[in-house]
């Protein structure tokens, strides 16, 4: 595919639908309003959350033809007008593309409005970045923000070895958390490393009973990352104030006790990153930030592919065949 003049390549779709039906677009290339920096596209993420505004299991405005995907690391190339901080030529990246009316991720150029922009910090990989960014940037608000996690507190993390629940144990083990974990018993070690302080097989048929010996005094956050949402058992599991954070599952249809849940001051917390405030995002790219200065936490396999393997990415994330890993497009190649 060859652009155009005054036009730049995308993978995307013309109506909400099923991951064969993204195909190349070739989309006008994009003003920098005020307010706004364009950045060259070098690394795009495909996520979960991708494939449901793509097949409209999460509703949100889309102004078609639109590209695919929320989360791009590229090279600011124009600076628009009330834009400090920012200077051509630096590296940036946001994850808030391809929904509520923004144009999508998967274009060579893309406009990004400034306060959902962040700087990439020296020496981070692109690639890797954008691999890292979902799954830090939820665990920062699962943890911080919904889960108001505080030092000292006990946190258990199901499914700690996956993508947000990995980053969510590295996360919460920063801010002096006692960390438990369920895990595959294959992954305990990686959860370990990450900083679990006991780590669970999920398969254990005591799971709970095990939880209410390593936590005696009860849990003070849960996050559940596989999507079951047992609340039943993570309300008997609460500590006094304790905090559920149900992040996944959309189809999940739990039993709630109501009872148990007021008596001891406990809540649940549902979130979609999709509604975080500015403010709220930016808080957590500061922590994204962090991780990747720091290379605290990055995905254990990076799938890199390029734009035109956008339909493929989403087709093998929604057949569940990429456990483990992160998918990452990146552009074509430029002629010449
Ligand atoms: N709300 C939001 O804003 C938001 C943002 C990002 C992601 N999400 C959602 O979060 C979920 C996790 O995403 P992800 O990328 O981290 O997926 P993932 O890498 O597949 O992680 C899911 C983990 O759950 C584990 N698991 C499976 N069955 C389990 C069980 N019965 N008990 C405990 N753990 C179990 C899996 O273990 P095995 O690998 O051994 O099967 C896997 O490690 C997805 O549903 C995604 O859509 C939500």
């Amino acid at each position: 595919m060859t652009a155009g003049r005054g036009t730049v390549r995308a993978a995307g779709i013309e109506r909400r639908g099923a991951a064969a039906d993204i195909h190349p677009l070739e989309l006008p290339h994009p003003r920098c309003g005020p307010g706004q920096v364009l950045l060259r596209v070098s690394a795009v993420a495909v996520n979960h959350v991708d494939t449901f505004v793509r097949s409209g299991t999460y509703p949100t405005e889309l102004a078609f033809p639109v590209a695919v995907g929320r989360d791009a690391v590229g090279v600011i190339e124009a600076v628009g007008d009330r834009v400090d901080g920012f200077a051509v030529g630096q590296q940036a990246w946001t994850n808030s593309l391809g929904f509520a009316g923004r144009p999508g991720a998967t274009a060579e150029v893309v406009a990004v409005d400034v306060e959902r922009t962040y700087p990439l910090p020296a020496g981070v990989d692109p690639v890797a970045a954008a691999a890292a960014l979902h799954p830090c940037a939820t665990a920062a608000l699962a943890v911080d923000r919904h889960g108001a996690l505080e030092r000292g507190e006990t946190v258990y993390v199901a499914g700690g070895a996956g993508q947000v629940g990995s980053a969510a144990l590295v996360v919460a083990a920063a801010r002096g958390a006692r960390v438990l974990a369920s895990a595959a018993a294959a992954d305990a070690g990686y959860c370990r490393g990450l900083g679990a302080w006991t780590v669970l097989d999920y398969r254990d048929g005591e799971l709970a009973a095990r939880l209410r010996e390593a936590a005696p005094g009860g849990i003070d956050v849960q996050i559940d990352t596989s999507g079951h949402n047992d609340l039943e058992t993570a309300v008997e599991l609460a500590a006094p104030r304790g905090r559920i954070v149900v992040l996944s599952g959309p189809a999940s249809a739990p039993v709630l006790p109501a009872g148990k849940l007021y008596m001891r001051d406990a809540s649940v917390r549902g979130f979609a990153i999709s509604n975080a405030t500015v403010d709220e995002l930016a808080r957590a790219a500061r922590t994204v930030n962090t991780m990747l200065a720091g290379r605290q936490w990055e995905p254990r396999h990076v799938l890199e592919r390029s734009f035109a393997d956008a339909s493929w990415a989403h087709a093998q994330l929604e057949a569940g065949n990429v456990r483990g890993a992160r998918i990452v497009l990146v552009p074509p190649k430029t002629a010449g």
